[in-house]
């Protein structure tokens, strides 16, 4: 049976890879949620890409990343926080970067790192993208928004063209009677947790570089702030707590387990916050980086059409390292495997540890060319063509090599890709197959000189 993007398309996987040889890699329309989108010079997505588009795995309570997201919503019911799960992954720009105050040359835009149906039309990079239609409709003080977001990217055990985010934010009025008395009950109001915080921006929380808005008094960006990097410390220990629980009862014997949880509070930088930081957890012997927040700048409210008196906060959480971390799951691609022995393993409600079914080998090959000077080769193009024959059996590519030659001039790199299967033991011929293939590619879309 085709799949879904298969069908879009209107090829088989065979047909669209001999029409990526001779014709153009993409057809003149996408249909994707009972749309058609024209395709132009913008259009980057491939079939394999779009049909991930069906997966919604946040939605599957008895999924890794639904039980995930399962856990955090539980955990904030009562709080005043609606729970938006359902919005579809194509976005407009303006949607992912315009109303954001993303600047035109912000290198997100760029189609080397997104994934575009056509100039307007792109697979949401963000969960961001959504913030401007929760603050129009939403009605309550706060809201939780839930999706898989996409980007190209490197291929390795930690990275996947899809994943997921959840994004938070909320709102008071400044008309509010004594907001600032309120602002204090409602910090009162998080559930307190016993992790230890390094935060040297908590009493003076902007400067020059990190500057406030100037709508808001010195306390009230105090406050506010107080308030969202509480609310995440109440949000990242209630995980990491279950991750630290989760790695003991899978035999890790790790003294930091027996601790309290350790957080810092980085400064940041984000388009539409100001100002704005991450939050970094303490995990196995370095500081891992999960969530990126700040005060949303009025432009982004006055957007949604709210009122100037509007202030508040939003933050943006990967969900997947945090779920590799929970379930014990060593690679993101099983994320996205239909296979019952991964699948079955998970039940709603339940923080269980992945039983691995068998370390099946892997094969380690070699791709080595010439660039071609005048067809620049960027790494995420390279990783597209090899995941568009690898797909799924590829583990991971690394840059093994690069150089270039004294004499003539010309560049020579070599990637070391890793052929291996979650589910099977592959075979020589197919990797052989595959491997010139991802080959034949590099030598029809950018001319490179194989070696
Ligand atoms: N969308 C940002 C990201 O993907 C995270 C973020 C969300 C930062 C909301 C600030 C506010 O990195």
């Amino acid at each position: 049976m085709l799949t879904q993007s298969q069908r879009v398309f209107g090829l088989t996987r065979r047909t669209a890879f001999n029409f990526v040889r001779h014709v153009s890699k993409y057809p003149p329309t996408i249909d994707l949620d009972g749309k058609l989108y024209k395709t132009d010079e913008w259009t980057n997505v491939p079939p394999q890409i779009l049909s991930l588009t069906e997966r919604q795995l946040h939605q599957d309570p008895n999924h890794p990343i639904g039980i995930l997201r399962d856990l955090i919503e539980k955990n904030f019911r009562g709080l005043g926080y609606t729970f938006y799960n359902n919005f579809r992954p194509t976005v407009t720009t303006f949607q992912n970067f315009d109303v954001l105050g993303f600047p035109q040359d912000h290198p997100g835009r760029s189609k080397l790192d997104t994934y575009y149906l056509n100039k307007e039309h792109l697979l949401r990079t963000h969960t961001s993208a959504h913030e401007h239609e929760c603050f129009q409709e939403c009605e309550t003080p706060g809201y939780f928004i839930t999706a898989d977001v996409y980007r190209r990217d490197e291929i390795d055990r930690t990275h996947y063209p899809a994943f997921h985010q959840m994004e938070g934010a909320r709102l008071w009025s400044k008309n509010t009677k004594d907001l600032e008395k309120q602002l204090e009950n409602d910090i009162a109001a998080i559930p307190p947790t016993e992790i230890i915080v390094e935060d040297p921006f908590r009493d003076a929380p902007f400067n020059v570089e990190n500057p406030k808005q100037t709508y808001m008094s010195d306390n009230e960006v105090r406050l506010i702030s107080t308030h969202l990097k509480k609310t995440l410390e109440y949000l990242v220990n209630l995980v990491f707590e279950e991750a630290k629980k989760s790695a003991i009862k899978a035999g890790s014997t790790e003294e930091y387990l027996n601790e309290p949880l350790k957080v810092r509070w980085v400064e940041a930088y984000f388009p539409w916050t100001s100002p704005s930081w991450e939050i970094e957890v303490w995990w196995k012997g370095e500081w891992l980086e999960c969530c990126g927040c700040g005060l949303v700048q009025q432009q982004v409210l006055l957007n949604s059409g709210l009122p100037e008196d509007r202030l508040g906060w939003a933050f943006g959480i990967g969900l997947d390292r945090i779920a590799m971390l929970l379930f014990g799951i060593p690679d993101i691609r099983l994320f996205w495997s239909r296979d019952e022995r991964f699948g079955k393993q998970f039940l709603e409600g339940q923080i269980s540890t992945f039983q691995p079914f068998s370390k099946y080998p892997g094969v380690r090959r070699d791709v080595s060319y010439w660039v071609n000077g005048d067809n620049a080769l960027h790494t995420n193009d390279l990783m597209e063509i090899v995941r568009a024959h690898g797909g799924d059996l590829i583990e991971s590519v690394v840059l093994k090599d690069e150089f270039e030659h004294p004499k003539t001039g010309k560049k020579s790199q070599c990637y070391s890709i890793h052929y291996q299967s979650m589910e099977r033991t592959l075979t020589n011929a197919e990797i052989n197959k595959i491997h010139s293939n991802v080959e034949g590619d590099l030598v029809n879309t950018f001319q490179v000189e194989i070696r």
